[in-house]
C-alpha cells in the first residue's frame, strides 16, 4: 500500500516531476527506424508528457523537436524538411535538430533568433530502434547495447502493441510479479479451452505457451504450478526466480526486470514508455538467431510489426493472448491505479523491492546524483549480456545459448545471499497431486 503522495511520486512523469526526471536520464525508444520513410519522414511522438515531432532529414539524420513552434505555437509536424532542419509552415521559422533557430524570414534583427532555443532532444539508432534522451545534455550516457540489439548473427523485429491506456508503473510492476502467470495466463487459457466449441475463439492466437496444451495434466514447461518463487536485486534491476512443482530447486530461474522500465523475456526486450500519466507505449524488440547461427548482414532496418488489437469491437478484452491478458489486468486497475487501496502480500515482494529501488533512484536524482544502470564505459557497452530465463530445455530461443552467443550461467552464478525465496502453499495455485488442476 502506498500513500497518495507516494503514489504520485512514483507514477507522474511530466517535466519537472521527480519520476519524470529520473526516467529522462535513460535513453527511451520512441519508434522503429522503419516507421519513418521517404514518403513519411515525420512522426508525432508524445513521450513523458511532451508533444514532439520526430523527423529524418535529407542527410539521414534524425531530429526530435517540440511540436509547437516557438513563434506562435503551430504544429511543426506540418513543417518542411529543408535547409538543414524543419521549417514551420506558418511563417517559416527554421530550426535545426539541436533546437537552434536558423532563420526567421520576416525578422530584421538576427539577435532575436539567436536568443531562441527550441526544445530538441538527441536521437540515436540501435538495433532498428530510435532512442531519445530527454535528460540534461551534460549527463547524457551511452545508448545501452543490450545483447538483443547488439548481436549480429540473427534478425530483429520491432513489435508495436496498441497503446496501453494506463500509467507506465502498472505495466512495469507486473515485471516484478511472478505469480500472476499461473492464473492470468495459464488458467485463463484453460478456462477458455474448456468452454471452447467448434469454431469459437477459444484458441490461443500466436504461439502457445511452452509445453502447454489445453486440459493436459502432464504439463511440461511454462504453466506448471510453482513450488517456490523468489526475488533478488541485480546489477541492471531485479531478478525473479521460480521452481516448478516436482522440480529440483537448483533448476528454474527467472527473467529479469531491467530498471527502470524494461522487461527481458528470452530473446525479447519490452520497453514500457510513458506517453503521459495515463497512457503507455509498449515497444518490443525480438531477436531470432539465423538458421546456421552465422553472422548476417542486416541491410535494412528491421520490420515493424503491429500486434492485433487486444480489445474486441464490443469493448471487452479478447483474453486469447498473453498480451490481452496483461492489458486487461493493467488497464482495469484504473488509468492511474490508486495504490492506497491495495493489499500487498508476501508474493508481492518483488513489487515492494522494485518500488523501493524506484524511490531510492528518484531521490538520488533529486539530490543531483547519478541513478543506477547508466552506461558510460564504451568497453562495457560492446554487448551487455543479460541473464535470461533459460533452464527449460525446449525453449524456442534456447538455441542462442547452445550456439555460444551467450554464456549460460548456473543458478549459483546468478543468485546470491540476497535471493529471497518463498514457498507456495498447497491449494488452488499448487494442487497436491502436482497436476495443474485442469
Ligand atoms: S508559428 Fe511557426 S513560424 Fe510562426
Ligand atoms: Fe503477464
Amino acid at each position: 500500500m502506498l500513500s497518495n503522495d507516494e503514489n504520485q511520486l512514483l507514477t507522474r512523469v511530466g517535466p519537472g516531476t521527480p519520476c519524470g526526471e529520473l526516467l529522462r536520464r535513460y535513453w527511451q525508444p520512441i519508434a522503429g527506424a522503419r516507421e519513418l520513410t521517404e514518403e513519411q519522414p515525420k512522426k508525432r511522438i508524445k513521450i513523458l508528457g511532451e508533444e514532439l515531432v520526430l523527423y529524418r532529414d535529407d542527410n539521414g539524420g534524425y531530429g526530435l523537436v517540440g511540436e509547437r513552434c516557438s513563434h506562435r505555437g503551430t504544429s511543426l509536424y506540418y513543417g518542411f524538411l529543408e535547409d538543414g532542419g524543419i521549417r514551420c509552415a506558418y511563417h517559416g521559422w527554421l530550426y535545426d535538430r539541436t533546437g537552434r533557430c536558423l532563420e526567421q524570414p520576416f525578422e530584421p534583427n538576427p539577435k532575436f533568433r539567436e536568443q531562441m532555443l527550441h526544445p530538441a532532444y538527441p536521437v540515436e539508432k540501435l538495433g532498428g530502434l530510435l532512442f531519445a534522451y530527454m535528460g540534461p545534455q551534460e549527463r547524457k550516457p551511452l545508448v545501452p547495447r543490450w545483447d538483443i540489439l547488439a548481436w549480429n548473427n540473427g534478425h530483429r523485429a520491432v513489435i508495436r502493441q496498441e497503446t496501453l491506456n494506463c500509467n507506465w508503473l502498472q505495466a512495469e510492476e507486473n515485471s516484478a510479479d511472478i505469480t500472476h502467470t499461473y492464473f492470468l495466463h495459464i488458467q485463463t487459457l484453460r478456462h477458455r479451452a474448456h468452454k471452447q466449441t467448434a469454431g469459437n475463439s477459444g484458441e490461443f492466437r500466436g504461439d502457445p505457451p511452452l509445453g502447454w496444451r489445453p486440459g493436459a495434466s502432464d504439463q511440461v514447461g511454462f504453466g506448471r504450478p510453482f513450488a517456490k518463487y523468489g526475488f533478488q536485486p541485480f546489477e541492471w534491476g531485479l531478478l525473479k526466480s521460480w521452481v516448478y512443482e516436482g522440480e529440483h530447486s537448483s533448476e528454474g530461474w527467472g527473467h529479469p526486470l531491467i530498471f527502470p522500465n524494461m522487461l527481458r523475456i528470452s530473446a525479447q526486450m519490452h520497453w514500457r514508455v510513458p506517453i503521459d500519466d495515463h497512457r503507455t507505449e509498449i515497444i518490443i524488440v525480438h531477436f531470432r538467431l539465423s538458421e546456421d547461427g552465422r553472422e548476417v548482414e542486416e541491410r535494412e532496418d528491421p520490420l515493424v510489426e503491429y500486434m492485433a488489437p487486444q480489445v474486441l469491437a464490443k469493448g471487452e478484452y479478447a483474453m486469447d493472448t498473453f498480451f490481452s491478458h496483461d492489458k486487461m489486468a493493467w488497464e482495469t486497475q484504473g488509468s492511474l491505479f490508486d495504490r492506497s487501496k491495495e493489499h500487498l502480500g508476501e508474493s508481492d515482494r518483488g513489487i515492494i523491492l522494485f518500488r523501493k529501488m524506484l524511490k531510492e533512484q528518484i531521490e538520488i536524482v533529486r539530490q543531483g546524483g547519478e541513478p543506477r544502470g547508466l552506461v558510460r564505459d564504451p568497453e562495457k557497452n560492446t554487448c551487455i549480456e543479460l541473464v535470461g530465463w533459460q533452464n527449460e530445455g525446449d525453449l524456442r530461443t534456447g538455441s542462442y545459448w547452445a550456439d555460444g552467443i551467450a554464456r549460460k550461467r548456473s543458478r549459483d552464478e546468478v543468485f546470491d545471499e540476497r535471493h529471497e525465496v518463498f514457498d507456495v502453499p498447497y491449494g488452488a495455485a499448487r494442487p497436491r497431486s502436482g497436476a495443474t488442476g485442469s
